[in-house]
């Protein structure tokens, strides 16, 4: 159980989630999860910021009984009612009758459609702007709608500089003992971040600008957000990638995802990627994608500026993984992409360049070249990904 004083009367009452197979139901979580929950102890009166997933309400509550050693808490703020967080609190409120529930007012809608909490009186209404007083501290109370759903809010404590970001700066990765950044080493975070914003939030890139933009006026010393670490020394590195990833600015580097069947596909990947080696690109990452998991697949697509998609023809379409990526990056609005195409068929030799058509018209996506190829790899289709491959390296150092 994590109990931890943050700084002054600022306390981690979350928990590690080493069980759970997929985040979502979909999204692997080969380190784990934190669920991060604090509690804000002012002179004058006590909050708790967020609860937990259910599942793991009794070591929640327990932090939170040691933490407040018999006392009391006078407000839950909820910055997020995704169940990841929100799904202890009938059981806060059934503990703490006379505790107030702090949130927006589509918050309270979510509240009372979720888990019946019905009784007006348990809420605290605030919207954007709002303060409330603990006596030494204050809440001030920024709603940030979509990020990730249409409630989401942040808390920011001035007199420590504690912002309460909610899933904005978190990532993938249970806390392993260490839970400020200064206290661990960041490497797994790092990755698992891109993978968190990518697969999560990557949709609302557009209102996580937004909700920067509301925090530009604010420097915190502490980031508490509701997954991963606690950042303080890294603040400027985490608003850095989240800042990159919402305006969709790739890094550099390329990512090749392919679907084939038989291997004949494959080869033409292996080609191409030789080819961006050759033309100096360093960082290449090669999903097949019957293979690799699709969250893997999605966060790649975002991190790097290249992307390059190649599918065999399958029943008179994409094949089935490639498509459902393809719709995953459409979902997800990825856009600023060096895009290209490559694919196979045996009788149908346009159904694949098509629908990758479709997909950059819907996408916004240029596509900078294509790939076609009749059953076996030949050196006229070899050539023909190497030359693809030296326009898309060309094109990412233009
Ligand atoms: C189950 C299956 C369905 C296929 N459907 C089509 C099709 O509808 N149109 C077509 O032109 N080729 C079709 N093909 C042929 C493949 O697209 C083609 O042989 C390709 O080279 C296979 O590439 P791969 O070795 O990477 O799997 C199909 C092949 C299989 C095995
Ligand atoms: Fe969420
Ligand atoms: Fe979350």
């Amino acid at each position: 159980m994590n109990i931890r004083e943050i700084t002054s009367g600022i306390y981690y009452t979350g928990v590690n989630d080493r069980v759970t197979d997929k985040f979502e139901g979909m999204w692997p979580l080969p380190h784990g999860v934190s669920y991060n929950a604090y509690l804000v102890r002012g002179s004058k009166s006590t909050a708790l910021m967020d609860t937990v997933e259910i599942t793991e309400v009794h070591e929640y509550l327990d932090a939170v009984e040691r933490t407040l050693q018999g006392a009391a808490p006078d407000y839950l703020v909820v910055h997020h009612m995704e169940p990841d967080h929100s799904g202890s609190i009938p059981e806060v409120v059934r503990r703490w009758p006379d505790l107030k529930i702090v949130g927006n007012a589509q918050t309270v809608g979510m509240i009372k459609g979720f888990y019946h909490v019905d009784d007006d009186s348990r809420f605290v209404t605030v919207k954007d702007g709002d303060i409330i007083d603990m006596g030494d501290m204050t809440m001030l109370f920024r709603l940030t709608p979509m990020v990730h759903w249409p409630e989401t809010m942040m808390t920011y404590v001035a007199e420590r500089g504690v912002l309460f970001s909610g899933d904005a700066f978190g990532c993938f990765g249970a806390l392993n003992g260490g839970l400020i950044d200064t206290e661990l080493d960041t490497t797994v975070y790092r990755d698992e971040m891109y993978r968190y914003y990518s697969n999560i939030v990557g949709k609302y890139g557009r209102f996580v600008q937004q909700a920067m933009q509301k925090l530009s006026g604010v420097t915190p010393e502490y980031i508490c957000t509701t997954h991963g670490p606690v950042w303080h020394e890294k603040i400027a590195e985490v608003m850095g990638i989240y800042d990159r990833l919402s305006r969709y600015e790739g890094e550099d580097g390329v990512t090749i995802i392919y679907g084939s069947m038989y291997g004949n596909t494959a080869e033409v990947a292996e080609e191409i990627a030789r080819g961006l080696a050759e033309a100096g690109v360093k960082k290449i990452k090669i999903h097949n994608a019957s293979h690799s998991d699709m969250s893997y697949m999605i966060s790649d697509a975002f991190r790097y500026k290249g992307l390059i998609v190649g599918s065999a023809t399958y029943s008179m379409t994409l094949f089935p993984p490639v498509k459902a990526l393809l719709t995953a990056l459409q979902v997800r609005e990825v856009k600023n992409k060096v895009f290209a195409g490559f694919g196979s068929y045996t009788w149908a030799a346009n159904v694949v360049k098509k629908e990758m058509e479709d997909f950059c018209t819907a996408a916004g996506l240029e596509m900078q070249g294509f790939v076609m190829m009749k059953q076996g790899i030949d050196e006229d289709v070899r050539n023909a990904a190497r030359a693809l491959a030296a326009e898309v390296a060309a094109k990412l150092n233009s």
